[in-house]
């Protein structure tokens, strides 16, 4: 790779998990229109519930997510409290006939739950929505977290896929992120839960981060490979050090540079092709027998603020604190702020503080983006026959950039925008030429490789 197309395609810009993007997210979108939207739900929907526990009883110094670190379990026990009355509250407004397909519980760590809380949560749950007879549901698991009590819950509670944080096994990389996690405590994770009929394991891995190398990269890129996880998230660090103030715990001087980033990027990539994984989108890989991976293959990889999914349910409802939901009139975003989170949510209502609907036009540029992110190429008879004509200014968009663009990273073949192969690492760059608020500024993001 030329360091001068690293250089000028590896600029700040968004990770593109939903269009519009949160910083462009506005106070119009409250509690009212948010009822109004769950209430429009009809009986033919799926729906994919999203809960977050925002508590994590380590704080590792590299986290971008939304937590709070505590060693004590009162504040979590009093959150549930209010999480379960936000659950019958959106519950009581969505109808009774629309299905739930997938419930994510995500974080923070909800393995910091206790036993008897988890299957009070999913029973909450199952008494507020009517479940598929095969709903998928998945859990983020922090391997430190867990105990045979835990297990047990996550076994009764009917989890079928379990994600594992792992980012980096060297001693010193962990150190300087703090977060200290064995290989064998990873794979006795891995063991336990596959003992308990989960079918598909996720692990994710980092780099950029301080201290890796290639060689410690490929180190713990061949650790992960024994473990056969069917799928394996390769993030790159996102040092946010202005919206993560714990993050400046991290020295700079020993975080890779550019191009460093981009060879243990490229060279863990290449180690998990050549075990037999298949690419999925931007930073995923994916056994091919595994859902996500048949999906890719069939053009049905989509992308939500959980990432990567295949998912395909029409209505994403995000409980928590800081949680988002996506609805087809729009986007909406729970109050980050856990204390009054809980506050509304006690009072018996909901808790959504933003959002924003989403325009004709946002939907055609969401579509062409999701199609960058999710499979590298945008067809424009596909998006004539689900926009009509109005996709004539923005093929005209992608018809000037790729006949400007010099360095070949897209090109216009048999009527369609194509990223070449050279292009993809910078697809979140490409994307970026299609989102028509950037240049407002909102939002400060993080590199894009
Ligand atoms: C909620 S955590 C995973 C579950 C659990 N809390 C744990 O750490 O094991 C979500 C994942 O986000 C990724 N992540 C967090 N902060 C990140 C950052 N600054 N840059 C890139 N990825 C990050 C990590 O790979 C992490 O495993
Ligand atoms: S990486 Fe996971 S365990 Fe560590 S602070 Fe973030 S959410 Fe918590």
């Amino acid at each position: 790779m030329q360091n001068s197309l690293l250089a000028k395609y590896s600029g700040a810009v968004p990770r593109y998990t939903s269009y519009p993007t949160a910083p462009h997210f506005h106070e119009g979108v409250d509690c009212g229109k948010y009822a109004q939207w769950l209430q429009a739900i009809t009986a033919k929907e799926r729906i994919s519930l999203y809960l977050h526990i925002p508590y994590c009883d380590r704080l590792c110094w590299f986290c971008a997510c939304h937590t709070k670190h505590t060693l004590k379990y009162e504040p979590i026990a009093i959150y549930l409290e209010s999480l379960k009355k936000e659950i019958a509250a959106v519950g009581a407004l969505v109808s009774r006939d629309a299905t739930v397909t997938a419930v994510h519980f995500g974080g923070g760590s909800p393995t910091m739950l206790r036993h008897d809380d988890m299957i009070d949560l999913m029973a909450t749950l199952r008494a507020a929505f009517r479940f598929a007879d095969d709903v998928e549901i998945s859990v983020e698991m922090d391997p430190n977290d867990l105990d045979e009590a835990r297990y047990d819950a996550l076994a009764a509670i009917g989890m079928t896929r379990a994600s594992l944080g792992v980012q980096d096994f060297h001693p010193e990389v962990q150190k300087a992120i703090n977060r200290i996690q064995t290989f064998e405590q990873t794979k006795s994770v891995v063991e336990a839960v596959r003992a308990r009929g989960v079918r598909s394991v996720n692990c994710d891995i980092l780099y950029g981060l301080p201290h890796q190398t290639e060689a410690t990269v490929a180190e713990t890129v061949k650790d992960i490979l024994s473990l056969a996880p069917d799928r394996i998230a390769l993030f790159g660090y996102a040092h946010v050090p202005w919206m993560k103030k714990h993050q400046t715990m991290i020295r700079e001087d020993v975080l890779p540079g550019l191009e460093e980033r981009f060879s243990q990027m490229s060279l863990a990539a290449a180690m998990l092709v050549e075990a037999g994984y298949e690419p999925v989108g931007i930073d995923h890989f994916a056994l091919p027998t595994d859902s996500m991976a048949i999906a890719a293959r069939e053009g049905r990889l989509r992308r939500n603020f959980q990432g990567y999914t295949d998912d395909a349910a029409e209505a994403l409802i995000g409980l928590g604190a800081s949680s988002i939901g996506q609805l087809p009139q729009g986007y909406v975003q729970n109050m980050p702020a856990t204390g009054e989170y809980q506050r509304m949510a006690d009072a018996g209502g909901l808790a959504a503080v933003r959002g924003v609907e989403v325009s004709q036009d946002d939907k055609l540029r969401r579509r062409v983006i999701e199609e960058i992110m999710c499979r590298f190429a945008v067809s424009f008879p596909d998006l004539r026959s689900e926009f009509g004509n109005a996709v004539d200014a923005i093929v005209e968009e992608a018809r000037a950039f790729a006949q400007s663009n010099q360095d070949r990273i897209c090109l216009i073949e048999d009527d369609r925008f194509v990223i070449t192969e050279g292009g993809r690492p910078f697809a979140r760059t490409i994307a970026a030429v299609f989102d028509s608020y950037l240049s407002t500024g909102k939002g400060r993001h993080s590199i894009a490789v």
